[in-house]
């Protein structure tokens, strides 16, 4: 908490400890409190840092603090509760609207207004989460606690910028079994998720105006990563096949990579043809360009045999593997990783060392113990009969309920499925009345940069437990979507 509140107090550039001004230290220093009440980075009952630690945080003498505070306490700012420490004063009116800094607002065409970065549960249908009810939490405290308590100091220290070698085992083991993709350990370098990922990639092997296509439509969150980079984004439509890899030679033909999702294209949820492959690999091996392989969610594959990843046919090494345990496990562990072709593997271990320093031990540790006890694989294969009964719930409730107003028809796999709409529907306004009912459906037409989009909304099915939640929240979008039709 202590710290949560220095670093608040930093914030407000403006009322920054200013040792050349007139004004005593002890006053700035209840400014300092006031703005971060005002501002609402302070709340009643928050506690606030010890005049020692504060002291010691700004370099003051100890005195100065404890003067600041006395006089914040004699203008019921704080409350001083002895051994229990001092408080923001719980009685203090919550500050005015109209005083609290507005937060810049996000595009509303790239961002999803429906992700919830606030520890809230999310919205039912919030699209790209795995079942959060149905991961084995006990089975992952007793794994992360017993490597909390190992006492092992050197695990203390800064860990591997590429990542633990425990777990690169365990990833470069499981791809090679499950995924078709054979690499050495040393290949895999772990991230803290897709764009990081891009990161790691893109400093290792591109260099401002390179052409990169992206599918369109493509993952909205990576989109505007890749328009802030310096490189030449190329939306290259999709079709049922998947990307049209004719339309991306004309469009860019010297490209210098091409980002793809073949085992479930995101959103469409269509798979990239083995024709379409062929000519994608074929082309990126005659220009000398890579393929980065958005492998995000194909664990979950409901019709058919699973499919090999791209990179298991990639016989000249250019795909550039990308994987994520934000669905096969869940997001907020912020753990992924990136398979470097051998040829590149050198440059990649440059710039991981260059930019940051690795991800948490802990964590690490915690999914390779996962996957070292078999509770990685027992895990998929619980979620896959899950998702498939949810899935088929989800489609048979909503297309009775909301026959009407829109269809779902099934994708192959994946953990959301996509509503059509008539062509003439304002998904996008449609989405913002469904959200603002409490639900968290996406608007498809987003998604386009280039194509004329389609219409439709994108629903994550993965939460909705049983059939009963799925009429209750299908009546609620129903209701919604009603409510969007008069408006
Ligand atoms: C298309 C796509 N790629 C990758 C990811 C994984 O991203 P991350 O590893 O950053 O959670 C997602 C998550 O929703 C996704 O939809």
């Amino acid at each position: 908490m202590s710290k949560r509140l220095v670093q608040d107090l930093r914030l407000p550039v403006d009322v920054a400890l200013d040792r050349s001004t007139a004004l005593p230290m002890y006053l700035q220093i209840c400014r300092r409190f006031k703005t971060a009440i005002e501002q609402g980075h302070l709340k009643p009952g928050d506690r606030v840092p010890s005049a020692r630690a504060l002291a010691t945080e700004l370099a003051v003498a100890r005195g100065t603090v404890d003067m600041a505070y006395r006089i914040l306490a004699d203008e019921g700012y704080v409350q001083v509760r002895g051994a229990a420490g001092t408080v923001i004063s719980p009685t203090l009116p919550a500050p005015e609207a109209g005083t609290v800094r507005p937060v810049p607002a996000a595009d509303p065409d790239t961002h999803p207004s429906h992700i919830d970065h606030d520890g809230n549960m999310p919205k039912p249908l919030q699209m790209g989460l795995p079942a959060l009810d149905a991961f084995p939490r006990k089975v992952w405290n007793r794994l992360v606690g017993h490597r909390l308590r190992s006492g092992d100091v050197s695990r203390l220290a800064y860990p591997h910028p590429a990542g633990l070698d425990q777990l690169r085992q365990r990833i470069a083991t499981y791809l090679g079994v499950s995924r078709g993709v054979s690499c050495l350990p040393e290949q895999v370098f772990i991230t803290t998720g897709l764009r990081a990922t891009l990161e790691l990639t893109l400093r290792s092997l591109s260099k401002a105006g390179d052409g990169f296509w992206f599918e369109d439509p493509g993952y909205i969150l990576a989109r505007p990563f890749l328009l802030n980079t310096g490189l030449r984004v190329v939306p290259v439509p999709v079709d049922r096949h998947g990307l049209q890899v004719d339309e991306g030679k004309r469009l860019a033909p010297d490209a210098r990579f091409a980002m793809v999702t073949p085992s479930h294209q995101s959103p469409l949820g269509v798979t990239l043809s083995l024709e379409r492959r062929m000519a994608l690999l074929d082309w990126a091996s005659s220009v000398g360009s890579w393929i980065i392989e958005d492998d995000y969610d194909s664990e979950f594959r409901y019709q058919g045999r699973p499919l090999p990843a791209l990179k298991s046919l990639d016989r000249h090494d250019r795909v550039i593997y990308s994987g994520t345990f934000s669905k096969v496990m869940f997001p907020g562990l912020r753990l992924a990783y990136v398979v470097a072709p051998l040829s590149v593997v050198d440059r990649f271990e440059a710039v991981a060392y260059n930019l940051n320093a690795g991800c948490p031990f802990l964590f690490q540790a915690g999914v390779a113990d996962f996957m070292a006890e078999g509770h990685f694989s027992r895990h998929l294969k619980k979620m896959r009969a899950l998702y498939a009964q949810r899935r088929a719930i989800t489609q048979r409730v909503f297309n009775h309920l909301l026959a009407d107003q829109l269809r779902i028809d099934l994708l192959a796999g994946g953990l959301h499925v996509l509503a059509t709409l008539p062509d003439a529907a304002d998904d996008a306004g449609m989405a913002a009345h469904v959200h603002a009912a409490g639900l968290a459906a996406n608007p498809l037409s987003p998604w386009y940069m280039a194509a004329r989009p389609k219409k439709g909304l994108l629903l994550g099915f993965a939460n909705l437990v049983d059939e009963d939640d799925a009429i209750r929240v299908a009546r609620r979008l129903r209701h919604a979507l009603s409510a969007a039709a008069d408006y």
